[in-house]
């Protein structure tokens, strides 16, 4: 994705006009006769810039994983938002967040994953930096052998932090720096899930999806249960439609549960359970959205988050991360298992993506520019729709 450089900084206005009054309108009508998005905003570049600036650009959002930077000195480069950042742990185990861009040439800092940092060093001019940021040394900065050791790194032009806050697993990174508090953004999802200890979960695998379709069909898929019984037979059998109710709304999140009388392979069964779960929370599924391309989902017995990454507008890549009870994610003895729940949800999101895929090519056509929706089970994805345009604003 690229930025505008040079243009001015696109505001509500520019948002507006490119919605149409039409659209807009649509979107805040009641269900029955209301509109989704328009087609502009899943096909057009612009529009993708809009949502870089306005959306990823003033919101939480997840940017990394702890267990990518395990070890003090661990560093990765991402991009996120269009942006290049570098999210590492320092040496005294704490996160932090960079804008990935030397402040001499504007040369990129990092371009793979490193360990065993002691100090970043850019490999133009050797500037170095120190793991909090810090400019340190510029070598043969006044001429041939006059190197600059900083003294003061108050003054000097340090790496630009972004802030980050971790909540277990997940780095969030809001870069305006204005968002409210980040469990404020989490609290609505919280609440629900409080019997469930998620310090006790451990990192066991990630599964990695590169996707022909906007990031928003990718979210609105995921919060409608709606498809389940025509595009997943073993979720429907799992827990059929009449058991399932539509995906719920508290503020900005959009959530669900059921239950489920008996665990199977890769939910719930043969793998150690959240400790002190009572009969109700051992059979139940959680899961939620949070505007800005994340979800997670709480079974009994794992965490399993979704990341959705905007590539282009017709472009995605998502990653589905998956957390076990503690020793079971990573010990020898658990590996079947483990692996169960990595092919439940391998092959769950594979049924996924033709249709999403197909979604985004239903946006090439003349004779649609938003769809007429269920009162009874497309609240939520219209929610999501309105949370993306509030956003903006
Ligand atoms: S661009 Fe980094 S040291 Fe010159
Ligand atoms: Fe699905």
């Amino acid at each position: 994705m690229e930025r505008q450089g040079s243009s001015p900084r696109p505001d509500w206005n520019d948002v507006a006009a490119m919605l149409g009054p039409d659209a807009l309108e649509a979107l805040d009508r009641p269900i029955d006769q209301a509109s989704s998005l328009p087609n502009v905003c899943y096909t057009s570049g612009a529009w993708q810039r809009l949502e870089q600036e306005r959306l990823f650009g003033r919101s939480w959002f997840v940017a990394g994983f702890t267990q990518d930077i395990p070890n003090n000195g661990d560093a990765v480069p991402v991009t996120a938002a269009g942006l290049p950042l570098l999210i590492l742990r320092d040496h005294d185990g704490a996160v932090r967040v960079f804008h990935n861009v030397c402040r001499h040439r504007g040369a990129v800092l990092v371009d793979k994953p490193c360990s065993g940092l002691k100090i970043l060093t850019c490999p133009y001019h050797a500037w170095a930096y120190g793991l909090d940021g810090s400019l340190r040394t510029r070598p043969h900065f006044h001429g041939g052998d006059r190197h600059d050791i900083v003294k003061d790194a108050a003054s000097a032009p340090g790496l630009a932090p972004i802030r980050a806050e971790v909540w277990h697993h997940w780095i969030f990174v809001n870069l305006s720096g204005e968002a409210p508090p980040l469990a404020d953004y989490l609290d609505p999802a919280l609440s629900r899930i409080e019997a469930y200890d998620l310090s006790a979960t451990r990192y066991a695998g990630t599964v990695h999806f590169d996707i022909q379709t906007n990031w928003k069909f990718a979210l609105e898929n995921y919060i409608e249960p709606y498809h389940v019984f025509a595009a997943h037979p073993r979720l429907h059998a799992f827990v059929p439609m009449a058991k399932r109710m539509p995906s719920q709304i508290d503020d900005h999140v959009m959530w669900n549960r059921y239950s489920f009388k008996k665990a199977e392979a890769g939910r719930g069964e043969g793998l150690p359970h959240f400790p002190g779960l009572d009969d109700e929370a051992a059979h139940q599924g959680f899961w939620f959205i949070l505007p800005t391309a994340f979800g997670f989902e709480v079974y009994p017995d794992h965490v399993a988050s979704f990341r959705v990454d905007p590539v282009a507008p017709d472009r995605c890549h998502e990653r589905i991360d998956i957390y076990l009870i503690g020793d079971a994610a990573t010990a020898p003895d658990w590996h079947e298992q483990r692996q169960a729940v990595l092919d439940m949800w391998d092959d769950l999101n594979h049924e996924d993506i033709g249709l999403i895929e197909s979604l985004q090519k239903g946006r090439s056509s003349p004779a649609y520019d938003g769809g007429r929706l269920s009162p009874y089970w497309d609240e939520a994805p219209l929610h999501l729709s309105r949370m993306i345009i509030d956003g903006m604003r």
